[in-house]
């Protein structure tokens, strides 16, 4: 009996030991044992050996000296010797240039008769500008204090100067310095919290590492972690730990890095263990709000962004299943950033594979950072939470001398803050360039490099661009980019869009579209979005893709459907808009059981749609025809309100694969300008055509090609045309329009269509024409009904009033053969 209970912890010994002998060797390291005078072996799992400090041409300092432990026995022989100084001396560590590096130094007091290093009082300097510790002292004489830093070096060299204060001493017990483990911070976007923003890639940050945690333990010591880290268990931490249960598992986990986590990243013994949410089946059943919260709480210093990395593995389901898989909730400082419910199989490959996320979050006055779990009681078969482990990292400011040593990313964000609101279109040059930079960078480098260019992604930043514009009723037209941050922040990672639509659910599906599947999705924070994905995409990758997106980025109307953000990570194409409720146009015209929409309403919307097509011809530095217009690509929002999507992506369609040219075109044939199927030529003109077709949907109410119809009726523009030198232009009119047009209106609007039909697009008014005719026929139709308000409108009209003619407008035609009943 005991030697089978045994087994599973022989089985994890075993297995540390193969972990072991696969331990992570940094590329550049530097372990050193600060005053020693011979090397010193630290044992344990992943051993090092420190290296004396003594006569090596790492220190650079005229007066410093070692300090010996008379009392060494207590402490590991690391520390039984100090490198110490009354003035200020530096260590010079060569490193990779453009790495991240962790440096660790290590400090334990101690005092001989002469000296006390209890009293030592003394600031540390990295990279010739960020002040590390300031003012440090060090009190704790029982074990060593370890302080973390990751450094990102762009040069090779790692320089750490220790300046005394006045009067005072400076140490040193040991310090570490080494190439961080590939992707340990740039392995993904961290989600930003309460439009945190960060001067950067969060791997050029300087950051400190505050708080790591083991969800609930045990203590895993230097000797025995992968990184040579210490974890602490989360007794301190944990608010009402009554509420919660230990969770662990002893079996061998799957690692799936680069996406998902890696030993280096977190060890075993961290997933193996969690803490999750001590209920019983009883209190479900008795109560169907019941919920439980298990909350940490960190105290931190004020006044800083924080990285809060939390670290997870499903060791309660153990399944890899999307369906039974365990769903919950997680509490970032009382936001809920994962609203969605966080479903470790929509971030993870295998059954109880460890993952983790990055949050980016400012603490302002609070000087606590929350964390907590509960249940989703909505989502998950499987009523619990878990947290197998916690990572909380402050990103040091830039400080005294500025000396910039991130320069590259710090550079482009200063030139782009300081370019006025007016100066958009230079703004939209210098990002463009950016983009092309960047794309041509990354056409040199292998696809598994991909991470690289990622920017950070703030949700937050662009919802508030989205909402920011402020059109006049006017014109409908707004300045572009009110904030320019955006334009760098639209990159979104897979991960989170994957998490936006519970992993591309197929019940999330809201349409197919020449581009690929459309998802509904409900980001971070809260934002609810449409997600479309490309579904093929050729092996290189389209440069021309990034650069086609930050121009569509560029272009906010109240009448266009904003782009939020795209994802272009591993094979994937995916772009991410705002999401519009009401759906297509088309579903309220015909197909549909949805509720049919008054001839006022359809006005509303065509002049809507008008003003969003009038901003793509002219509002922006140059002329963006749509090419797709159709009842499909005008989405209707709360209240009706229309929006023009799909701008810019025909070409973008064409480059993914010949199948979904011929589609899209196949699609959209009786949109078609029949002047840019003979000249191939494109122009606005084309959208104006495509327009008028539209136009006449909206009056008729049915596909604007019709197989099924009698052969005459077949494409709805020539029918149209074909029933009007008929004369019997009330054939083409939505039946339950029938008698509620005001004449007036009706004639106005077929004039429109009728000119925007012509064959030649010099011929057709210009967007801006059809967008104030249109508007002059919602004047016919209100009026009309002002002045006869018990009346039906538009039934009782006996002459023809003047309608008079605005100057380059639509010309307005005579009166015709109109024959309405
Ligand atoms: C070490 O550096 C080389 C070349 O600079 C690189 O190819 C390799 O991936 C690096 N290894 C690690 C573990 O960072
Ligand atoms: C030496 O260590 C012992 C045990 O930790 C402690 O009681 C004693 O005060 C230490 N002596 C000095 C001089 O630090
Ligand atoms: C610390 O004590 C060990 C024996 O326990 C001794 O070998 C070593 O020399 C001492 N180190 C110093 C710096 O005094
Ligand atoms: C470091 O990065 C900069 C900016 O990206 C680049 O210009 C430089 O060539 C890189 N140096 C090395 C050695 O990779
Ligand atoms: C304390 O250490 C310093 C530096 O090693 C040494 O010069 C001094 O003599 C020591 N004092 C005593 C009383 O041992
Ligand atoms: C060293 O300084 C600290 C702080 O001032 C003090 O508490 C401690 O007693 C001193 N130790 C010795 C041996 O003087
Ligand atoms: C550190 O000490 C110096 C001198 O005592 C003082 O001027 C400075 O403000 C202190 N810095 C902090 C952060 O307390
Ligand atoms: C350092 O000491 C000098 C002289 O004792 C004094 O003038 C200076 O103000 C001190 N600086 C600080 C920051 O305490
Ligand atoms: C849970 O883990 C903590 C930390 O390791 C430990 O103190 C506690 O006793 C454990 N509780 C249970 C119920 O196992
Ligand atoms: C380090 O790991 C070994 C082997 O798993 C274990 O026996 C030892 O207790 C661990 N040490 C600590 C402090 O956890
Ligand atoms: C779980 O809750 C029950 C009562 O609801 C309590 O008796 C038990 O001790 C709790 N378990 C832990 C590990 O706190
Ligand atoms: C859990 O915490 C959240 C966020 O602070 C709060 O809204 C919710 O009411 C809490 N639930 C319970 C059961 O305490």
């Amino acid at each position: 009996m005991d030697s089978f209970r045994q087994t599973p912890l022989l089985l994890s010994v075993f297995l540390s030991i193969l972990s072991f002998s696969a331990s992570f060797t940094p590329n550049m390291s530097h372990y050193i044992d600060c005053g020693a005078t011979s090397n010193t072996l630290v044992s344990g799992f992943f051993p090092r050996t420190f290296t004396a400090d003594d006569n090596s041409n790492l220190l650079s300092a005229k007066n410093t000296f070692f300090l010996s432990n008379p009392n060494n026995s207590s402490t590991g022989s690391l520390y039984s010797t100090a490198r110490v100084s009354t003035s200020n001396f530096k260590y010079s560590f060569t490193m990779l240039t453009n790495s991240s590096n962790v440096l660790r130094l290590h400090f334990l007091p101690f005092s001989n008769q002469s000296y006390n290093l209890s009293t030592a009082k003394f600031s540390v300097k990295a990279l010739n500008s960020y002040i590390l510790l300031d003012n440090f002292t060090v009190t704790d004489t029982s074990s060593p204090t370890i302080k973390e830093f990751f450094l990102w070096t762009d040069s090779s060299d790692l320089a750490v100067e220790f300046i005394a204060q006045n009067n005072s001493l400076a140490f040193v017990s040991a310090i570490e310095a080494f190439t961080a483990p590939p992707n340990f911070l740039d392995g993904q976007v961290p989600l930003t919290i309460d439009n945190a923003e960060l001067n950067g890639d969060l791997v050029k940050q300087v950051l400190e590492t505050v708080y790591r945690v083991n969800m609930p333990g045990p203590l895993i010591i230097p000797q025995n972690d992968t990184l040579w880290r210490t974890w602490v268990t989360d007794d301190p931490y944990i608010l009402n730990s009554a509420a919660s249960q230990n969770q662990t598992v002893s079996t061998q986990l799957k690692y799936n890095p680069p996406e998902g986590s890696s030993e280096e990243i977190a060890p075993q013994t961290v997933y193996n263990t969690a803490r999750i949410i001590n209920t019983t089946t009883d209190q479900f059943d008795s109560n169907s709000a019941f919920n439980i919260n298990v909350t940490w709480s960190f105290t931190v210093k004020s006044g800083y962004h924080y990285l809060i990395r939390l670290h997870f593995c499903d060791i309660i389901s153990k399944t890899n299943s999307l369906d039974t898989g365990l769903v919950f909730t997680v509490y970032i400082m009382d936001y809920l950033p994962l609203i969605n419910g966080l479903k470790p199989t929509a971030y993870t490959t295998f059954a109880s594979e460890p993952f983790y996320l990055d949050f980016i979050t400012p603490v302002t006055s609070t000087q606590k950072i929350t964390v907590k779990i509960s249940l989703d009681r909505t989502r998950s078969s499987i009523r619990n939470a878990l947290l197998n482990g916690l990572e909380i990292m402050k990103v040091h400011n830039l400080s005294l001398s500025g000396t910039n040593n991130n320069s590259q990313s710090k550079n482009s964000r200063t030139i782009i803050l300081g370019a006025s609101i007016g100066g958009a279109i230079v703004l939209a040059l210098i990002l463009s360039c950016l983009v092309l930079v960047l794309c041509k960078k990354r056409q040199k480098k292998p696809a598994s490099d991909v991470k690289e260019t990622q920017v950070m992604w703030s949700p937050m930043t662009g919802v508030v661009n989205s909402s920011v514009d402020t059109s006049s009723k006017s014109g409908g037209l707004t300045t572009i980019g009110a904030s320019p941050r955006v334009d760098l922040g639209l990159l979104i990672s897979f991960n989170h869009i994957k998490m936006a639509t519970n992993n591309f659910d197929k019940n999330n599906i809201i349409g197919v579209g020449g581009f690929g599947e459309v998802y509904k999705g409900v980001l971070n924070n809260g934002t609810e979005v449409a997600v479309k994905r490309a579904s093929s995409r050729s092996n290189q990758g389209l440069p021309e893709f990034q650069t086609e997106i930050e121009v569509l980025s560029q272009i906010r109307h109240r009448h266009l459907v904003s782009l939020i953000g795209y994802c272009d990570e591993r094979s994937e194409m995916i772009l991410v808009y705002e999401y519009m409720e009401k759906g297509p146009l088309r579903n309220y015209l015909y197909g549909t059981d949805l509720p049919s929409l008054s001839w006022k309403q359809r006005l509303e919307i065509c002049i809507e749609a008008a003003k969003g097509l009038h901003y793509l011809h002219t509002g922006y530095s140059q002329t963006i025809i749509h090419r797709d217009v159709k009842s499909t690509n005008i989405l209707l929002g709360e209240g009706f309100l229309a929006k023009v999507s799909d701008f810019g992506l025909s070409k973008l369609g064409a480059s993914i694969g010949e199948t979904h040219v011929s589609t899209a075109v196949k699609g959209t044939f009786g949109y078609l300008d029949p002047e840019y199927f003979k000249t191939q030529k494109l122009t606005d003109k084309s959208d104006v055509y495509s327009f008028g077709v539209t136009l006449l949907e909206v009056l008729s109410a049915r596909p604007v090609i019709d197989q099924t119809l009698p052969r005459e009726e077949i494409n709805l523009a020539e029918w149209a045309l074909l029933c009007q030198t008929r004369g019997q232009l009330e054939k083409i009119i939505d039946p339950r329009l029938v008698g509620k047009i005001n004449e007036n209106s009706l004639r106005k609007f077929w004039d429109i269509v009728e000119k925007c039909l012509k064959d030649y697009g010099m011929d057709r008014p210009a967007i801006g024409d059809v967008l104030w005719n249109l508007e002059y026929c919602l004047q016919l139709q209100e009026t009309e009904v002002r002045r006869e308000p018990y009346e039906d409108s538009g039934t009782s009209v006996a002459h023809f009033p003047e309608v008079p003619c605005q100057k380059d407008a639509v010309k307005c035609n005579e009166p015709r053969n109109w024959n309405f009943r």
